[in-house]
Parts: structure tokens; C-alpha cells; sequence
């Protein structure tokens, strides 16, 4: 297997043999300070004119490692790691956006990191136009003279919609605008936004690279300039910098992300068409399943599957939640990517403080399931839903 695979990449990035004996694993430095030689050696380092390390906010040998790999993995310049998912994307925001200026965002997407832009919008004048990003050319109909940002998230969280990587970054690059991707549901397993010339990558860490439901971590990844720029700004005034367990926790899981995805894609893809083809389900969001409204450019952008995450809707509020409470294996959860099947009702969890009309607007239908599709044996999963479904 040729060393650029995923497969194989996953198993080295981040790690240097010339480094700490050769330890395979990287060690977990447990240090906030570092002690300086002498005067000339403090000023060189503490001025970040000489490399090394001296406080933990600003750097630390291990996460320094989780930073290189994520750069690795996403085929990126750079990268950075964060305490959480919304550490990351806040700093990626606001390191490139100003109050008085704007970026275009999906209407339809993680609901925090709505919540975040409408936030930054009353609080501090930085306008988000919403837009249908399953249409690429929205952005370019959306984007204004004062627009600095486009975030994208493909597929989105949790209607699986899919946005046209390399037609949004040409759009962009054309008006020196940058490009910001969530890529949390797809991981760089099944696609890399860089290679559509995506300029900064996100991830909540917390779900499948981690993938093991155990810890809270984002990661960043793209041009240096821009890592740098997040690195001084997000990292040193924030402070949302990940701590140097929890970065040695992210590593060890993405060790094994490639093992986990091809069995989560497969899983879900079998399962997708199971729920596409069950009368008692109304409609199935799977950017795997030819009746996907982007299904052709799901196909151009991820490979080799299109993730572990499926949406189905069993039509009212009452049947979804009689569903999730008739599930014996598949725990009700709220977060999702780790190796257990995790189920959520929208409507009663993630969006129950939008009213039936918002909900509605947002393409959240009432008895909308999102359905995080763990590594179990496709044949247990498969046992359980059937057991749910059959009590409606
Ligand atoms: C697509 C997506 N992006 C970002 C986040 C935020 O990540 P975190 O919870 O690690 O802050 C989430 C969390 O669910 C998510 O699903």
C-alpha cells in the first residue's frame, strides 16, 4: 500500500521516529512551562523567533503533533488543534471576518454554529447571509462587496445536504474570498476539501476522529497563512487550545479512523438503502443513495464511501419518538461518530427550542431521526431498527 494511502496515513501522521526514542506513540508532555537555558535563548523562544515551546496556551509538543497530523491527513499546508468543534470553528470566523463585514453560511447546518453566527451578528455586526447551499452558485449571488467568508458543510448536519466543493472555492477565489469547510461527517477518509481548493478545513474532533464517544477536541487544517493567522489570534487570545491528553486521546483514534470509516460507510450505505425501500419511513437523507438531490456531486467529492450518518423521516413527532424509545441496541444519544450506533429525534432534542414553523423552514421535519451508524455487525443494527419500526 503506497505510503500516501489513508490507510497508511492515518498509522504515521503526526509521528517523527527521530523524536522522544522513537516512541510510536507520541508521549503526552504534561507541562504548561518550559525552562530557558538563559537570557538570549527566553528572548529567542518567548519572541517566537527561534522555535520551541514556553507556555502551554501557545504550544506543546503533543498537540503540536495532532496539528501536524491533521495538516497530513487533510493534505494541507497546516494545522491546529483545539479544545473543542466550536473552539475551532469560532476562531476560524472570527480570525477572518471584522464587525462591518459579512460571510455567507447554509441555511441549513449544525445548529451551534448557527447559533454562533446569529450571535456574532447582534453582538458584534458581523452580518451571515443564509443561503440554500445545496445551489452553488447561491454564494455567488449572496457574496457582497464587504464579504470575507464562505462556510460550507458537506455533507450538512443533519438533512445531509451536499455542497459543491470546487465550484464554491472557484466562486470564492475569483472575489478573494475564503473558504471554510466543515468537514466533521465526512472526515478526511472520504474526502479532502484542499483538493477542491478549499483554503481551511474544520472538524469537531469530538466525533469520528476521536471515535470513541470519549472526549471533546476541533481541529483546523489549510493554508499556513491562514493556521497562523488562527494560531494568534484564536489560539493565543481565545485560548481554546486542547489540552495535551486530550490531543493524545484524538491521535490514538485516528490511528484506526480508516478501519472505522469503511466499516461505518458500509454499514450505512447498506442501511440507507434498508430505510429507502421501508414504507412505514417518509424520506431517507443519504448523500450515498441515487435519489440524493446532489447525489452526482456527492459522487465527485467523496470517495471511497459518503460517510456514516443517515437522516430518515417517520413523519410525525410521535412516531420518531416512539421509534427511539423502542431501540434496544442503538443508544439515544446527542452526539454522534463514535463506534456505537447513536440516535437522535431532531424535534425533541437539537432543535426543540425552534417552533413547528421554524423547524419547518429549516427543513426539519417533525419526525426527522438523525442516525449515527456505528461499527456493530450490520446484522445487529439492522435487527434493532427493524424491532423499532415495527411498533409504529
Ligand atoms: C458538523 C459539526 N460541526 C461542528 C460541531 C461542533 O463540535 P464540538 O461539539 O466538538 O464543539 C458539531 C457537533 O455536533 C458538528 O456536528
Amino acid at each position: 500500500m503506497s505510503k500516501n494511502s489513508i490507510f497508511t496515513k492515518v498509522v504515521h501522521a503526526g509521528i517523527d521516529r527521530s523524536e522522544d526514542h522513537g516512541a510510536l506513540s507520541v508521549p503526552i508532555y504534561n507541562a504548561s512551562v518550559y525552562a530557558f537555558p538563559d537570557a538570549d535563548e527566553a528572548a529567542a523562544i518567548h519572541n517566537e523567533i527561534k522555535p520551541g515551546f514556553y507556555y502551554g496556551r501557545v504550544g506543546n509538543p503533543t498537540t503540536d503533533a495532532l496539528d501536524q497530523c491533521i495538516a497530513e491527513l487533510e493534505n494541507a499546508e497546516a494545522g491546529l488543534s483545539f479544545a473543542s468543534g466550536m473552539a475551532a470553528i469560532s476562531a476560524a470566523v472570527l480570525t477572518n471576518v471584522k464587525a462591518g463585514e459579512s460571510l455567507v453560511a447554509p441555511v441549513s447546518g449544525y445548529s451551534t454554529t448557527q447559533t454562533f453566527l446569529k450571535f456574532i451578528e447582534s453582538e458584534f455586526g458581523i452580518e451571515t447571509i443564509f443561503v440554500d447551499a445545496s445551489d452553488a452558485t447561491a454564494y455567488a449571488n449572496a457574496a457582497k462587496s464587504n464579504t470575507r467568508l464562505f462556510l460550507i458543510e458537506s455533507p450538512s448536519n443533519p438533512l445531509l445536504q451536499i455542497t459543491d466543493l470546487k465550484a464554491v472555492a472557484e466562486i470564492a477565489k475569483a472575489r478573494g474570498i475564503i473558504t471554510l469547510a466543515d468537514n466533521t461527517f465526512a472526515t478526511p477518509f472520504n474526502q479532502r476539501p484542499s483538493e477542491f481548493g478549499i483554503d481551511l478545513i474544520v472538524h469537531s474532533a469530538t466525533k469520528y476522529l476521536g471515535g470513541h464517544s470519549d472526549l471533546t477536541a476541533g481541529l483546523l487544517a489549510g493554508r499556513a497563512d491562514l493556521i497562523e493567522r488562527a494560531r494568534q489570534k484564536g489560539g493565543k487570545l481565545f485560548g481554546g487550545n486542547i489540552a495535551p491528553q486530550v490531543a493524545w486521546l484524538v491521535l490514538r483514534g485516528i490511528k484506526t479512523l480508516a478501519l472505522r470509516m469503511e466499516r461505518h460507510n458500509a454499514n450505512a450505505y447498506a442501511l440507507a438503502n434498508m430505510l429507502a425501500a421501508d414504507d412505514k419511513v417518509e424520506r431517507v437523507y443519504y448523500p450515498g443513495l441515487a435519489m440524493h438531490q446532489n447525489y452526482a456531486v456527492a459522487v465527485q467529492q467523496m470517495s471511497p464511501g459518503f460517510g456514516g450518518m443517515i437522516s430518515f423521516d417517520l413523519g410525525t413527532s410521535e412516531r420518531g419518538q416512539k421509534f427511539v424509545n423502542g431501540l434496544k441496541l442503538c443508544a439515544l444519544a446527542t452526539s454522534l461518530g463514535g463506534v456505537e450506533s447513536i440516535v437522535q429525534h431532531s424535534a425533541s432534542m437539537t432543535h426543540a427550542t425552534l417552533s413547528p414553523e421554524e423547524r419547518r423552514a429549516a427543513g426539519i421535519g417533525e419526525g426527522l431521526i438523525r442516525f449515527s451508524v456505528g461499527v456493530e455487525d450490520l446484522e445487529d443494527i439492522r435487527h434493532d431498527i427493524l424491532q423499532a419500526l415495527d411498533v409504529l
